[in-house]
């Protein structure tokens, strides 16, 4: 949401009442929230007493210049704040909108009869866009822990080196020409680096193996998709989850080794019973496979990867996903290039 011109100005004006009053501002603010009962304990008080002062300084510093990308920027770093310090957030955006409340009085007495409404809903609007700019940099954290989690899992595999950072990109690049919608493609990017988290329960002998697996090894090691399934079962039962990227985290970690002929494991799944999400990831999955060095194999060329997927078209995967993934792949060589390029021994320079 863009401030109008008009708009700008009146912010302005309340951002030097604010300068003036701050303090007035601050206790009401507190007073507020402890007669709604929002916050009772003292530590977590004195938690918001300092988050509160910084958003009424920053409304002061930043929007008396219209700086108004400096502001939301330092609304983010107090979303991380919440986040780390496992504040709860639904009460923090309570308390925030109390906020109102503790300066409405301020602006009846400073600001004229004839501009008031106008001011009110300039400060509105601010307030909204604040709100939505700090959910997202709160939730962004969380689906850093997602991501974390995976990461993890991948510190026992073999299959390192940034194939969880380049296969969601993939995703996304390839969920996108196949026109999924955009909440698909969020929830890909963030589950996708999970598909392989039921890895942390095969044993050592197997997963770490130099060379080639035993039947027997192999079948052990097919089991992965249904022990990281497990979990995240257990998750969506106890919270009955019908919707959500939990339930693509499921589709994936279940069947990503599923094949479009219906020979692959562990369900056996054919075609579009596979679901659409599974059927992505196993194409990036193996592309970057192919191009990537493994304990057991070199690294081939882009080209000789397109060759294979094309050649699995219809039997490994589904014919539709393989066109779209024909139409992108320059894209999705060039995501494996800037990998290269950007990290050097595991720290990223840029
Ligand atoms: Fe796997
Ligand atoms: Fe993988």
């Amino acid at each position: 949401m863009t401030m109008k011109s008009k708009e700008i100005a009146k912010v302005r004006k309340v951002a030097e009442i604010f300068g003036q009053n701050r303090d007035l501002i601050l206790d009401k603010w507190i007073r507020l929230v402890k007669e709604e009962n929002i916050i009772t304990s003292e530590s977590e008080l004195g938690y918001y007493k300092n988050g509160f002062q910084k958003l009424v300084d920053d409304f002061a510093h930043y929007l008396k210049n219209d700086d108004f990308e400096g502001y939301y920027r330092e609304n983010s770093e107090l979303a991380k704040e919440i986040a780390y310090n496992d504040i709860s957030y639904p009460k923090f955006v309570e308390a925030f909108h109390l906020f109102e409340d503790s300066y409405s009085d301020l602006l009846v007495k400073y600001i004229p009869g004839d501009e008031l409404l106008s001011c009110m809903g300039a400060i509105d609007k601010l307030h909204h866009t604040t709100i939505s700019r700090v959910s997202q940099a709160y939730f962004e954290i969380n689906d850093v822990t997602v991501f974390a989690l995976a990461k993890l899992a991948e510190l026992r595999d073999p299959e390192t080196g940034y194939h969880l950072e380049r296969t969601r990109e993939y995703s996304v690049i390839l969920a996108g020409e196949l026109g999924c919608p955009p909440d698909f493609v969020a929830n890909i990017y963030k589950v996708g680096p999970l598909h392989d988290i039921g890895k942390v329960g095969i044993p050592d002998r197997v997963l770490l193996k130099p060379a080639a697996l035993t039947e027997e090894e192999y079948d052990e090691m097919k089991k992965h998709p249904v022990i990281g399934t497990d979990v995240i079962l257990s998750i969506i039962a106890d919270h009955q989850l019908s919707r959500g990227y939990l339930l693509m985290a499921r589709d994936i970690i279940l069947h990503h080794h599923e094949k479009y002929d219906g020979s692959g494991y562990p369900c056996g799944l054919k075609g579009e019973d596979i679901p659409l999400s599974a059927r992505i990831f196993s194409i990036v999955d193996a592309y970057d496979a192919i191009v990537s060095k493994r304990p057991y194999k070199p690294a081939l060329p882009h080209e000789e990867a397109l060759r294979r997927i094309k050649k699995d078209s219809g039997t490994h995967f589904d014919p539709v996903v393989v066109e779209a993934f024909l139409r992108i792949h320059e894209k999705l060589h060039e995501t494996y290039d800037r990998y290269k390029q950007d990290f050097k021994f595991g720290v990223k320079i840029r």
